[in-house]
């Protein structure tokens, strides 16, 4: 993320500077002074865009929190890593699957990065599921699979939802450190905000069931796993 916002506001910055080059220009100062004055401005503006959260020292892009103690729809979430898609299809679950789409699911550059680093999610780590479904909801066999190129099976389709969890100690220490907020179950434009929900709606089942720290990661292991590095074949 600190590469997307250096991009970002690094295009930005050239912004500023062509601005402020034109303004010196209609002014008829030399350019110099320009090289001089833009530098400055750029690194405030990057310092403004990285600026993170003292509650979560390890996070690149923190949780915001509106004043009422709801979460605000994390912006550019699939810009994150993507560390797994768990899929709990209608044709396997009798047609009444609760949650019927793919489960996309990511978390942010730092938070990834600490967890192959350390084993654990570090405070201000926020899982993020998206919800997407099947492309053709009838499929083309009683089970709703349909037949690709590539073969049978369930294809991504249109998106439909979005889950959250957040770990933070102080904010969620009765569900195990972690708050779980629904922004919708339906197309988007998902919710700006949303509140924690009642642990028997989902942290409950998380402090039951998840396999470590309220997240089911062995789903995820195998991308949180580093691929083993190349090494060139000596002769
Ligand atoms: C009955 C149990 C259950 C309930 C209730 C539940 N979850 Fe989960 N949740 C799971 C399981 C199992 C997974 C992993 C497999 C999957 O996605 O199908 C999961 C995965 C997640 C993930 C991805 C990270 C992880 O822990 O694997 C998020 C985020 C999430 N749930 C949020 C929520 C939210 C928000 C609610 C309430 C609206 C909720 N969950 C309610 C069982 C539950």
């Amino acid at each position: 993320m600190s590469l997307f916002y250096s991009k970002y506001f690094g295009g930005l910055g050239s912004i500023a500077l062509s601005l402020s080059l034109l303004f010196l220009t209609a002014c008829g100062k030399k350019p110099d002074d320009a090289s001089a004055a833009a530098p400055v401005r750029m690194s405030e503006r990057v310092a403004l865009a990285v600026a993170t959260d003292p509650a979560y020292p390890e996070i690149d892009v923190p949780p915001v929190w509106a004043s009422d103690g709801k979460l605000v729809q994390p912006k550019d979430f699939r810009e994150m890593v993507f560390i797994g898609a768990p899929f709990t299809p209608h044709g396997l679950n009798d047609g009444k699957a609760g949650f019927p789409e793919f489960h996309n699911v990511y978390v942010q550059p730092a938070a990834f990065k600490a967890y192959r680093a350390t084993g654990k999610w570090p405070e201000g780590t926020m899982m993020i599921k998206e919800l997407q479904l099947v492309d053709d909801p009838k499929g083309d066999f009683p089970d709703g699979s349909r037949i690709a190129p590539s073969g049978r099976g369930y294809f991504p389709g249109p998106v439909n939802g979005l889950d959250v969890a957040v770990k933070d100690s102080k904010r969620f220490s009765a569900t195990n450190n972690w708050g779980y907020f629904n922004f919708n179950h339906a197309a988007p434009p998902y919710l700006v905000e949303a509140a924690n929900k009642p642990v028997e709606q989902c942290a409950g089942c998380h402090m039951a069931n998840a396999h470590e720290d309220m997240v089911y990661v062995k789903f995820y292991k195998p991308i949180l796993t580093p691929l083993p590095t190349l090494s060139i074949a000596k002769k």
